[in-house]
């Protein structure tokens, strides 16, 4: 998408959309943009409103269109922002969703918008916010369809000019940021049939291709034999695709502040294995694998814009198959780190996969480790479908994670560590056994992962449920994957 500044007067424009954000208020002419607007269409935008008792209220909206000159009509629409206090910087991505659905409404290739509104804001963040808004709201899913929806081609952001580089430096930021969110839904749009752990790894070699800062070390079934990977090794058994464990690295240009590690859950598809899911559970496991995903977005727009931290980028990817290979309910794998497990359910691979990966991270020796996951579908059931669980080690990291997830606009929450359940993972035979009680779920899964990282300050994010919208999200995500966890992580990272 073509996003550009521009302080030009309005007058100067003679067709096309031209959308306005208005504040709850009484008079509506002490905006300045509306005033212009209204001027321009010689007093009816006003009078208009005043029939429609247009007032700003947030989720109203207002459309004036001109009589068309040679066919050409231009077209104002302003959208209420509700009351002044409560706009924030995810107000304005969501008005940026509601402006380029519009013009795809009315067929337009380009839109003009305004900030408008959003003065109390920081510049540069409602520049990222509105072109995260905008590109996110762009993207759609469209490998299989022949009839491509219409898209917007451009858009033009109206500033004062004294606002225009800060503004032009937060559009960059939110594009790029934007890129790796849209890389990451791709990745977990795509079915299982054409995403085998061959695929993901393809895919985190090109982001690291494209940057001098970003090395790739793949390792194959062969040298995860070595490794003693037992976890990757074992879901995978009974899957025709080898399994691959990923190791990117980005080191920035300067002596690096910290080194963090980000960890992700990548099943490309998740049958279950033979403790089989039943049909409906089954149809959108395609999406097992949106951990790697953002750990793979992340890595796009550290490719564009770098960060102060060294950042690792883990995933162990592997297909939970069905065969007579296949590993058995009951049977007993030892991990990376020489810890045995019994597996008395091979539908909770993700922990399994996660053993081998956590441990592979602890000995890159970082800071911080972030792990996530589509881990428990007892995650949905805890917190719905809009938002994440977060469990971590150090309550400081937790806290972190949940900062960064607000200023970014994602949806989590806190989930307690919670060591009076540990008894339930232990297991007669082994270590541990990879299934819990019947209650919980999501925390003897996050308690399960806890001894892998070795007492490194670590959280673990449970996306099982935000990682795909089954209806759209906000103005700016719509139905499908939504790259949950990717904007947090670079919030993160940019601290
Ligand atoms: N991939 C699933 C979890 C999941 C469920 C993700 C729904 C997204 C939506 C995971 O591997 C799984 O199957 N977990 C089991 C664990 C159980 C067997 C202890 C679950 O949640 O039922
Ligand atoms: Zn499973
Ligand atoms: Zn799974």
């Amino acid at each position: 998408m073509r996003i550009t500044t521009n302080t030009a007067k309005l007058s100067t424009i003679k067709k096309g959309l031209i959308v306005c954000g208005v504040t709850e208020k009484k008079d509506l002419k002490t905006g300045k943009f509306f005033s212009e607007l209204n001027d321009l269409s010689g007093g009816e935008l006003l009078s208009l409103s005043k029939e429609d008792s247009f007032t700003g209220k947030a989720k109203s909206k207002l459309v004036w269109r001109s009589k068309s000159v040679k066919g050409v009509s231009q077209y104002f629409v302003c959208f209420g922002l509700g009351k002044e206090k409560d706009i924030n910087l995810e107000s304005v991505r969501e008005f940026a969703g509601l402006c380029m659905r519009e013009a795809e409404t009315l067929k337009q290739e380009s839109v003009m918008i305004s900030l408008e509104g959003f003065e109390g804001l920081n510049v540069h963040d409602v520049g990222q916010a509105v072109a995260e808004g905008i590109e996110l709201t762009a993207y759609s899913y469209t490998r299989y369809k022949k009839s491509k929806r219409h898209v917007v081609k451009s858009v033009v952001i109206a500033v004062a000019t004294s606002s225009d580089k800060d503004t032009k430096n937060g559009v960059k930021l939110g594009q790029f940021n934007a890129g790796g969110v849209n890389l990451a839904r791709e990745l977990v749009d795509t079915p299982g049939g054409h995403m085998h752990p061959s695929e993901l790894v393809s895919a985190a070699k090109r982001i690291a291709a494209t940057s001098p800062r970003i090395s790739i070390k793949v390792y194959n079934k062969t040298e995860l034999k070595k490794l003693g990977a037992g976890g990757l090794l074992g879901v995978s058994q009974g899957s025709k695709h080898d399994p691959a464990l990923v190791h990117l690295v980005y080191k920035p240009q300067k002596k690096a502040k910290k080194k963090i590690a980000v960890v992700g859950k990548a099943v490309t598809f998740d049958s279950g294995g033979l403790s089989l899911k039943p049909a409906d559970a089954m149809m959108n496991m395609k999406i097992d694998m949106a951990g790697s995903a953002a750990v793979i977005g992340v890595f796009a727009r550290l490719a564009k814009i770098g960060v102060d931290y060294e950042v690792h980028g883990i995933f162990g990817a592997c297909e939970n198959s069905v065969s007579a290979d296949a590993i058995r309910p009951g049977d007993v794998i030892t991990v990376m780190n020489g810890k045995t497990i019994e597996v008395l359910n091979t539908d909770a691979e993700g922990r399994l996969t996660l053993a081998d990966t956590l441990t592979f991270a602890t000995r890159q020796k970082p800071d911080m480790i972030i792990d996530m996951a589509t881990l428990t579908g007892a995650c949905l059931v805890a917190l719905g479908e809009e938002i994440s669980g977060v469990m971590a080690n150090k309550k400081e990291v937790a806290t972190e994670i949940l900062e960064a997830a607000k200023e970014a606009g994602e949806n989590m929450w806190e989930l307690p560590l919670e060591a009076r359940y540990v008894n339930q993972i232990k297991s007669d035979i082994a270590d541990y056994k990879n299934i819990g009680g019947r209650y919980g779920g999501t925390l003897t899964a996050g308690l399960f992962l806890e001894p892998f990282v070795n007492k490194i300050p670590w959280a673990h994010i449970d996306i099982a449920g935000p990682c795909y919208a089954e209806k759209p999200l906000a103005s700016y995500i719509g139905k499908g994957a939504t790259g949950h966890g990717v904007r947090t992580i670079l919030r993160l990272l940019s601290k």
